[in-house]
């Protein structure tokens, strides 16, 4: 099976260990088992340390499942399965449900793998690319222009990464009564839900809407614990049992420490997505004040999601910009170019404040060098 390099994760792995000021960071600043002791009453060490290291429950313990259940409006036991993060859950949905020649639609930019697995797959790829203009939002005619008799599956990534864009309801709507017209299904992944700075309310998943609808999600991202490896795949019961036939081949189980872990993490969203909000909303505000001060850069801030993909106005390609500024100043961006998208950063509002505001100010001064303009940027 031929693959194109993940550019996004490549990125990460060669620049991110080296850097003092990560702006780029997708997951909400990481949490400690310590963190963790502090929302829960019982002892976790005393728990790991008795707990036999067996497989664990095979495709995921009731506790977990019945804590993920608490994220949608509809849906039982048999419509969840786990996976080893987001990343494995939407391969198993992929190599499950989609064969050489199908058709499939996907938003462009986004997290690659949403098109280029199903590539590998030997499908036929449409995409919709987004336009900055329109806020990075897809229109339904855009879905109509592409969709053809075989497609089998509309692949999206809401809250989307770069863009930060999520899809409305009355979009999500429009967009599932056009598969349930071609009978395709709606793959999502939602890793980014359960972050709106604007109304602390879970934003509506797909999976509660469609009955061709699987969505995905992980710990990653708005739940800060990407280290548990921990993600899901919700969607109906025949295609459940089809990802479990296939699943037998690629994990047999995410381990007992894992799922207990999980279940404390889910059991306990309330107070974790709270601290999410409040980084990501503190954080917008920053990059807000920043953008007001800076000419050199433009962007929408989404509402939702822990991303955006800032808009640079100079002539130099983005790679060599991220390379130029991570070596001469510690800053860290991935460069749109991971994204095929070229003038454009992609940004995180998920690290300490302290860190993005002195990022941010030397990201300046850096540019400075561009447009030989003084100002003193205060945030
Ligand atoms: C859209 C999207 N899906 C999946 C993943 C992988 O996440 P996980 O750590 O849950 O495997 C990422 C990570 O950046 C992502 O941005």
């Amino acid at each position: 099976m031929k693959i194109n390099e993940f550019k996004v994760e490549t990125w990460m792995t060669d620049h991110e260990n080296d850097c003092q000021y990560n702006l780029t960071e997708t997951c909400v600043s990481s949490l400690s088992l310590s963190e963790l002791q502090q929302f829960v009453d019982e002892n976790i060490m005393e728990t790991l340390m008795s707990m036999k290291m067996d497989y664990g429950p095979i495709v995921g313990s009731q506790r977990l499942k019945k804590a993920i259940l608490s994220l949608y409006e509809k849906g039982n036991e048999e419509n969840i399965t786990i996976a080893h993060g987001a990343i494995n859950a939407n391969e198993l949905v992929l190599i499950s449900l989609l064969d050489s020649g199908d058709h499939v639609i996907s938003l462009f930019p986004t997290y690659q793998q949403m098109y280029d697995f199903p590539r590998s797959l030997g499908c036929d790829v449409s995409l919709i690319h987004l336009n900055e203009e329109q806020g990075w939002m897809p229109s339904l005619d855009d879905f109509k222009k592409v969709m053809q008799k075989n497609t089998k599956m509309i692949c999206l990534n809401s809250p989307n990464n770069p863009t930060g864009t999520t899809i409305p309801l009355s979009l999500m709507k429009d967009i599932i009564a056009l598969a349930r017209e071609n009978d395709c299904y709606i793959l999502c992944d939602e890793i980014y839900r359960g972050v709106d700075t604007e109304n602390e309310v879970m934003f509506p998943s797909f999976s509660d809407y469609y009955e061709k609808a699987i969505v995905t999600q992980s710990l990653s991202k708005v739940f800060s614990f990407a280290g548990l490896r921990l993600g899901w795949i919700k969607g109906p019961k025949e295609v459940i049992d089809l990802i479990n036939y296939r699943r037998d081949y690629h994990i047999i189980s995410s381990g007992p420490m894992d799922d207990y872990l999980a279940c404390l993490v889910l059991e306990n969203k309330e107070s974790i997505l709270k601290r999410s909000i409040d980084i990501c909303k503190q954080n917008k505000k920053i990059l807000q004040k920043w953008l007001d001060q800076e000419p050199l850069v433009s962007c929408v801030i989404p509402r939702h999601g822990t991303v955006c993909f800032l808009h640079y106005h100079i002539d130099i390609p983005s790679k060599e910009l991220c390379e130029k500024l991570q070596k001469e100043t510690g800053v860290f961006f991935v460069p749109g170019s991971a994204f095929d998208t070229e003038y454009h950063l992609r940004f995180g509002f998920t690290q300490d404040e302290k860190i993005i505001k002195e990022g941010l100010i030397t990201f300046s001064n850096w540019l400075r060098q561009y447009d030989h303009q003084s100002i003193d940027i205060i945030l």
